[in-house]
């Protein structure tokens, strides 16, 4: 398809999927350091003929230096994420995610990189995002309350791609993903919360009264996104919002759910004790004319693949 495709974050629970897609026919390197390791759970993506793993930095020019050997495309997906992180480690949130957006950029500039991918989030838009497209205003929280340095840093690292991309003529793409759930979420995530509560016999917890709504993406349907990205010429200088707006449910409605699909589960209501994003849902109009693209695995189907993976991970470890 490419030549060699660098993925930061590579070892990650989205880096993984893209990973497996890509690699019967492309050479890939996985850059990673490791703070998360959804790849332990799919140790053929490792041993794979066209994968190189790359235990390394972000932040560390020489790493980057590295892993950039050879390489035509990046997909830069390497960040802290997690509404838990941003207030456990604030400055290696702004840190990773926008100094070493910066430095990727940097360094895949001056090694003549064609393409250049960057995760942003569907946080730029604020608590209150319904039905927003890519022209909708961006709206970030006071500085006093942590939960806004995650969207700051992806935000400031949107004007460093956009602009790095105008100024060394290399092809930047931004996508923002909506709430991508499924298989190897290793990280925080209320569907990858709620599937291990049921299945260790404990109940669901949902914060607050659980009205929060989401568009819930299934993750194959993301990586179709970015190899869209990867192929498409439309894709060069363009910003995607990419999730399901077809499947669009509460926190309450998503742990009923669950809760269906595990029978005997209970669910527990616990307090918010943070800054709560209360809808989040995007238009997706402009992805579905430059890519092509279109969502496909409605979330019962979704759910219950999800479900399934996180029972097989339990079984693995009994035996
Ligand atoms: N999953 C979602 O719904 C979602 C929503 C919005 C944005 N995103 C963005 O998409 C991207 C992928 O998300 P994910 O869900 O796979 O998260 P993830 O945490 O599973 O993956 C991120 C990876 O980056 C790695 N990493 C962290 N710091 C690093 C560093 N300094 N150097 C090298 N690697 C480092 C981690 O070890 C991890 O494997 C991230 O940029 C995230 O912010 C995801």
């Amino acid at each position: 398809m490419n030549g060699k495709i660098l993925i930061t974050g590579g070892a990650g629970f989205i880096g993984t999927h893209i990973a497996e897609r890509l690699c019967p026919k492309n050479k890939l390197v996985l850059l990673d350091n490791l703070r998360r390791n959804s790849l332990a759970h799919i140790p053929e993506l490792k041993e794979h003929r066209n994968v190189s793993f790359l235990n390394g930095d972000v932040l560390d020019r020489k790493s980057i230096d590295k892993a950039l050997s050879g390489v035509e495309s990046v997909i830069h997906l390497a960040a802290i994420a997690g509404v838990s992180s941003y207030y456990e480690r604030p400055l290696e949130t702004l840190r990773v995610n926008l100094l070493g957006t910066v430095n990727m950029l940097e360094a895949a500039a001056a090694s003549g990189v064609k393409k250049f991918i960057y995760a942003s989030t569907s946080e730029v838009f604020g608590p209150d995002a319904l039905w927003v497209d890519e022209l909708a205003g961006h709206k970030i929280g006071g500085v006093s309350d942590k939960r806004w340095v995650y969207a700051t840093s992806k935000l400031a690292g949107e004007q460093f791609v956009m602009r790095m991309g105008e100024a060394h003529n290399m092809a930047c793409t931004i996508l923002r993903p909506f709430n991508v759930y499924g298989p190897r979420q290793t990280g925080e995530g209320a569907v990858a919360n709620f599937c291990s509560a049921v299945l260790s016999g404990k109940p669901i917890t949902v914060y607050g009264d659980g009205t929060p709504l989401r568009a819930w993406c299934y993750v194959s349907d993301f990586v179709d996104a970015a190899v869209a990205c990867l192929t498409r010429k439309e894709a060069a200088g363009q910003d995607f919002n990419i999730g399901n707006p077809r499947e669009v449910e509460t926190t309450l409605g998503l742990a009923r759910r669950v809760a269906r699909l595990s029978p005997g589960s209970e669910i527990k209501h616990k307090d918010v004790v943070r800054a709560e994003v209360r809808a989040r849902v995007p238009v997706i109009d402009k992805a579905r004319r430059l890519l092509a693209w279109e969502p496909k695995v409605d979330l019962e189907q979704g759910l219950t693949e999800t479900l399934e993976w996180h029972r097989s991970q339990l079984t693995a470890a009994v035996k």
